[in-house]
């Protein structure tokens, strides 16, 4: 009997070691991943060993993490219910395959993690890991057991000797948080209520609008088939590229979120995000798209979107209908080359200048002045008068009128 637990070495995951290894009598793996959150993961190695376990997995999936699933995910200017730019729900898949991977590898039957049984992340744990290996058995100790309460938990961790030092260092937050390189997310204490306000205090990686600078910071990115490879014209990984933005995306106020979303299990619920370099790629990459994408081809991509957005946001990166979208959207992103200029002022990321060798612009037919024949004006009118053929036979029937 062998389980391998998604473990941040953090108090709650450090109990779940402990509560595995006593009511299931296994033997507990644990695999910690650095995705961007900001957190040391080394100490975790002595945290695990402390509990008793033998296989420690730390990983550095910062890279792969960016390149394989956050700038994928953006070439189809993903976001979920008009607002949500899914940090939280792109990591999930991630996670899902390395427990697998690392499940294989070690010849454990069974998987974990400390989501609980009201959100979207178990959900997200689980379709990945029955996608990825049909047979895995799956525990969810949140949904099992009783440690329902602080008090219980902490009782719990003075039973069984855990130190309570594995709470993540400094004071407790108040909220329920998850980041990564694309973004961080609060939820739970005075959120709870929808019609109270954040306080200032709560936002980790940005400035208020308001104390951001009186001047603008200008950044041009550079896009290859849909993915930025460069920012001023320094050539840039993947995750050095959300590092990057991120950085002067929150020094100008930019991607700050509060909403309330609907989740894949039933209710709504009241959540803060914090997005900086995201924003500033999606307004980037629709900017680049302006130019290089045919017409047809640029609206159709947006009505998949919404459809992308809640695959992804529901769990399913690894099915049939992801892989689908995900040929279609790659397909269209071919000719998104070229660069744009952004400039970014409290709490905005305005596209201000754009160019491409692919780009499908032509200033001689779209000028305002003399266009020397590129375009007859005169073909308009049929154009016109046949798009409103069907317009005038409705009429005729008096259909139109109110
Ligand atoms: N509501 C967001 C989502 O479903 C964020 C979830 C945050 N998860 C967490 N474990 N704190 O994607
Ligand atoms: C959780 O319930 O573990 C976090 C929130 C979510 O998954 O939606």
């Amino acid at each position: 009997k062998k389980v391998v637990l998604a473990y941040s070495g953090g108090l709650d995951t450090s109990v779940i070691v402990k509560w595995l290894q006593e009511t299931y009598n296994c033997e507990v793996v644990t695999f910690t991943a650095d995705i961007g959150q900001g957190e040391e993961v080394a100490p975790a190695r002595a945290k695990a060993e402390k509990l008793g376990v033998k296989e420690i997995y730390i990983e550095d999936l910062r890279e792969e993490f960016a390149r394989d699933y956050v700038f994928p995910m953006f070439r189809a200017n993903t976001i979920y219910e008009g607002e949500y730019l899914l940090g939280t729900s792109i990591a999930r898949p991630l996670i899902a395959k390395r427990l697998i991977e690392i499940a294989n590898e070690t010849g454990a039957d069974a998987i974990s993690h400390g989501a609980t049984g009201k959100g979207n992340d178990q959900v997200r744990f689980e379709l990945g890991a029955y996608a990825l290996k049909p047979g895995v058995k799956v525990i969810a100790p949140w949904r099992e057991w009783d440690l329902t309460s602080r008090e219980k938990l902490m009782a719990y961790c003075e039973q069984h000797e855990i130190p309570v030092d594995f709470s993540s260092g400094k004071k407790k937050s108040p909220y329920s948080m998850d980041a990564n390189l694309l973004h961080i997310s609060y939820e739970g204490g005075i959120l709870e209520d929808p019609w109270a306000e954040a306080e200032e205090d709560m936002w980790r990686w940005s400035v208020s609008p308001e104390t951001a600078p009186d001047q603008p910071t200008y950044v041009e990115l550079t896009f290859e088939k849909g993915d930025i490879v460069a920012i001023d014209g320094t050539a840039m990984k993947a995750h050095e590229v959300l590092e990057h933005l991120n950085k002067v995306g929150g020094d100008n106020g930019i991607g700050r979120l509060d909403i309330v979303e609907n989740r894949y299990v039933g209710m709504k619920s009241r959540g803060c995000y914090e997005t900086p370099g995201g924003t500033i790629m999606l307004r980037a990459h629709r900017a680049i798209e302006s130019l290089t994408l045919d017409r047809e081809e640029a609206h159709l991509k947006d009505e998949l979107m919404p459809k992308y957005a809640e695959v992804i946001y529901n769990g399913y990166w690894w099915s049939p209908e992801r892989r689908m979208l995900q040929a279609a959207i790659d397909e269209t992103q071919k000719n998104v080359s070229g660069v744009v200029r952004m400039k970014l002022y409290k709490g905005n990321a305005i596209p201000v200048g754009r160019k491409s060798e692919q780009s499908l612009f032509d200033e001689s037919i779209a000028t305002f002045e003399d266009d020397a024949g590129a375009y007859d004006q005169k073909d308009a009118e049929g154009f016109i008068k046949l798009n409103a053929l069907r317009l005038r036979i409705a009429a005729g029937k008096g259909r139109l009128q109110d």
